[in-house]
């Protein structure tokens, strides 16, 4: 039989993603022994985990001796030569990743939280130490969006890309359309498949997917991005009745991901629940599905589209890093990463894009509701295309109704000025809720 030569990792995390790599490798390790150059087999030295005494899906059919509960054990490991980090959250996965770059160990990481939030930080000490990062895994699951942007789209400008990048708002939203499920019934669901973060809050709030456009929009735009200044609204507010009426009105409702380089320079990133039109063809990614449309100069338009998450999916991306760097790690590489050539960049407020709106009222019925939301809208030149109350058949006088307005195009800032005052009304009981109408161009 012949010996390869082995290359040590550390696998920090060993949850859906974590089992998924261990057992991607023991499947397929034949397979990428023979791609990884010079005939190197990947073999896992070191597990870290929080509670070593809990039941797992996974078997450890090797030494349940590699399991450690100390971070430091596993970045420390001469056998280590590798650091995977999938343990998630921002604080221990950035001291695993900085302790490993300083080790002079390639870090292989799928947590965008870590990389939107801290991700400069660690990117100049990757450059200083002269130490990789690979982050396929970090957005879109398997879809190798990451290497088309590094790699495959390095001489376009990019100008647009449009995401639907967080598989459990997708799979929520779709299973609330299709089934009739309740949102906790379908968010419910999302976790058991392995797809929600472990705090699922940033799945629905929308930040996850923020978390992976401001890693793409780095990317693309080189320049760094505070994510205090992007904005993100979730889908905790999605009602039943906002599927219906945009469905009525020949739309889906996703939760998009807009980034946008715009003529004068400046970028635009938001991340909201939007209508879509059913023609376009984001509108036919369904459940677990992510797609990313890419607008740039050269290539013109291109989609991507995979399982945005999941066990074997993610696995996926993250051994294809693993290979990546087995093989820098034999040979001399070039630095690789966020690479800041752009001082000047800038993100646009979100006050300063306009598309046009759904918005949906809670309101106390009264004689001129309609037209006291009317009346601040005119005054704020904003021009109304429909408008519609549902009745309830069941009490046709009820006090409290959802009224819906459809809005013409107008700057966002605009309409948060109009629904400032709207809300001020003692006839309006919440928050209005807002969506974007997207035509995608
Ligand atoms: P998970 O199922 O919750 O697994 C987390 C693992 O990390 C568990 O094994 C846990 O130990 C361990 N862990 C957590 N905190 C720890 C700590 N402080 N010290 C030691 N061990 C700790 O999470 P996951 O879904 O695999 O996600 C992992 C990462 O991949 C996250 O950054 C996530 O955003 C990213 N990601 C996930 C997906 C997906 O579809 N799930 C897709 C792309 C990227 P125990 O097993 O003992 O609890
Ligand atoms: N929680 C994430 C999602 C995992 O649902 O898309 C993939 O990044």
């Amino acid at each position: 039989m012949t010996q390869h030569p082995t290359l040590g990792i550390g696998l920090a995390g060993f949850g859906t993603v974590g089992s998924g790599v261990w057992n991607t490798l023991h499947r397929n390790g034949a397979l990428i022994t023979s791609r990884t150059g010079g005939g190197v087999s990947l073999e896992v030295e070191r597990i870290l985990v929080r509670d070593p005494n809990k039941s797992r899906a996974t078997t450890l059919d090797a030494d349940p001796g590699l399991l450690t509960t100390n971070w430091r054990q596993l970045v420390d490991d001469p056998k280590v030569e590798i650091v995977v980090e999938l343990i998630g959250g921002t604080t221990t996965a950035f001291d695993i990743a900085e302790a490993a770059l300083q080790a002079g160990k390639p870090v292989v990481t799928g947590n965008k939280a870590l990389l939107a939030e801290r991700g400069i930080e660690l990117f100049a000490l990757s450059r200083e130490t002269g130490v990789p990062i690979h982050f396929e895994a970090a957005v879109a699951g398997g879809i190798p969006i990451i290497r088309t942007v590094m790699d495959s789209f390095v001489g376009n400008h990019i100008q647009s890309f449009f995401g639907i990048i967080n598989g459990t708002s997708n799979h929520i939203l779709g299973r609330m359309t299709d089934a009739g499920l309740t949102f906790g019934e379908a968010l419910a669901e999302a976790r058991s498949l392995g797809y929600a973060e472990a705090d699922p809050t940033l799945d629905v709030n929308g930040w996850d997917a923020a978390h992976k456009a401001i890693l793409l929009a780095t990317l693309a735009y080189g320049f760094p991005i505070d994510p205090g200044a992007v904005h993100v609204s979730g889908i905790e507010q999605v009602r039943p009745m906002d599927i219906a009426f945009a469905t009525r009105l020949g739309y889906a409702v996703k939760l998009l991901a807009v980034i946008r380089e715009h003529a004068e320079g400046g970028v635009e990133l938001r991340v909201q629940p939007s209508f879509i039109p059913n023609s376009h063809i984001l509108a036919s990614v369904h459940g677990v599905f992510n797609a990313v449309a890419v607008n740039s100069d050269a290539a013109g338009e291109s989609l991507f589209y995979g399982r945005g998450a999941g066990q074997d999916p993610t696995a996926s991306s993250v051994v294809a890093d693993l290979v990546e760097a087995a093989r820098g790690a034999r040979h001399v590489e070039s630095h690789r990463g966020f690479l800041p050539y752009r001082e000047t960049g800038a993100l646009i407020p979100v006050e300063d894009t306009a598309t046009s709106y759904y918005v949906r009222f809670d309101v106390t019925d009264r004689p001129g509701v309609i037209a006291d939301v009317a009346r601040i809208l005119a005054e704020r030149g904003i021009g109304i295309s429909g408008t519609h109350s549902p009745v309830n058949p069941d009490d046709p006088d009820a006090d409290f109704v959802d009224m819906v307005f459809l809005l013409h195009t107008c700057p966002f800032g605009r309409l948060q000025g109009a629904l400032a005052e709207i809300e001020a009304l003692d006839c309006i009981n919440s928050t209005p809720v807002v969506f974007r109408i997207e035509t995608l161009a």
